[in-house]
């Protein structure tokens, strides 16, 4: 009892110092990445036209806001960059809901086939044909293409339900084995989802790299590898960089994942609690789940 009400007094005071450093120092001008959601009219509307109707219209006083997302299956509502006296102004809105300024997510990783006891002759991982023609979504750090994990020898061909895309060109284009790859940066960088962390290359690898013989590190450990589920289709979404992933992309992410046709949808992020209603990588996964889509994450 005594613990209890001394962490309780210990979190108001911690509220207390931060709405006061917020009330002082905080910059009523700096711009954030806000989710908001919002009621839909009960007449068909664009979607995102409808959307823009909540931001401010652009004078030369406040910095410009922006819509970045546009959202339509997890939730009704989007993701804009706004001041906090613009989204003051905006909750007086009809049809404005609730908001929550992003969190920035990290990066994380996990011992799957240990925790799944995968044996290597025999058991539900022949059984199951390697993952044969299922398609895995990763959200992450994007992907190095040409990785020797990534060749599609034994592959069977495109799904016919696929209907994802592919942002690279030239010779480190997509093929059997990586199907879709995708920018999906709100801000920032638009080029194609290379990886400059490793950790997207990393997460699709273990999810589903084909089989490489001779693998080893400098000698070390020479012999086959594979992924978990090596016949397995992988499409990339990066919505992550070297800083972190915004979860506004995040969502966008999984929106993008139930309208091109997965199966899986594999995600290593994560870094803090929040309730249930307020974390975006559970709202996400309801939606995802209601649409027949199963979602991996790690544990
Ligand atoms: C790995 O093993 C194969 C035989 O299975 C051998 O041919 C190759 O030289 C070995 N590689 C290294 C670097 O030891």
């Amino acid at each position: 009892m005594a613990t209890s009400s001394r962490l309780i007094l210990f979190s108001t005071l911690v509220s207390l110092i931060s709405f006061y450093l917020s009330s002082t120092l905080g910059d009523q001008n700096t711009l954030q990445t806000y989710i908001i959601h919002v009621s839909l009219p009960t007449s068909e509307v664009n979607l995102e036209s409808y959307y823009r109707s909540f931001l401010p219209v652009e004078d030369d006083l406040t910095p410009s806001s922006q819509l970045i997302h546009s959202y339509h299956y997890v939730i009704s509502g989007f993701a804009a960059r706004l001041t906090h006296d613009e989204l003051q102004e905006m909750e007086k809105t009809a049809g404005f809901i609730t908001t929550k300024p992003q969190k920035m997510l990290a990066l994380h990783t996990t011992h799957t086939s240990n925790f799944l006891g995968l044996q290597q002759n025999g058991g539900v991982w022949q059984e199951s044909n390697y993952g044969r023609s299922v398609i895995i979504r990763l959200l992450d750090s994007g992907i190095t293409s040409d990785h020797p994990s990534f060749h599609d020898n034994n592959m069977p061909p495109l799904p016919a339900k696929w209907k994802g895309k592919c942002e690279f060109t030239g010779s480190v284009t997509c093929n059997n084995k990586l199907i879709g790859a995708r920018n999906l940066l709100g801000s920032g960088s638009s080029d194609p989802p290379f990886d400059y962390t490793g950790h997207g290359t990393h997460t699709s690898s273990m999810a589903a790299g084909n089989f490489v013989d001779r693998a080893n590190i400098f000698g070390n450990a020479n012999g086959s590898l594979a992924g978990i589920a090596p016949f397995a289709h992988i499409a990339m979404y990066k919505v992550c960089t070297e800083g972190g992933c915004e979860e506004a992309d995040m969502v966008a992410a999984i929106e993008v994942a139930i309208h091109d046709g997965v199966d899986v949808i594999s995600g290593s992020i994560g870094g803090f609690h929040r309730s249930f209603h307020g974390d975006y990588i559970t709202v996400g996964s309801f939606a995802t789940m209601r649409n027949g889509i199963i979602v991996v994450t790690f544990a």
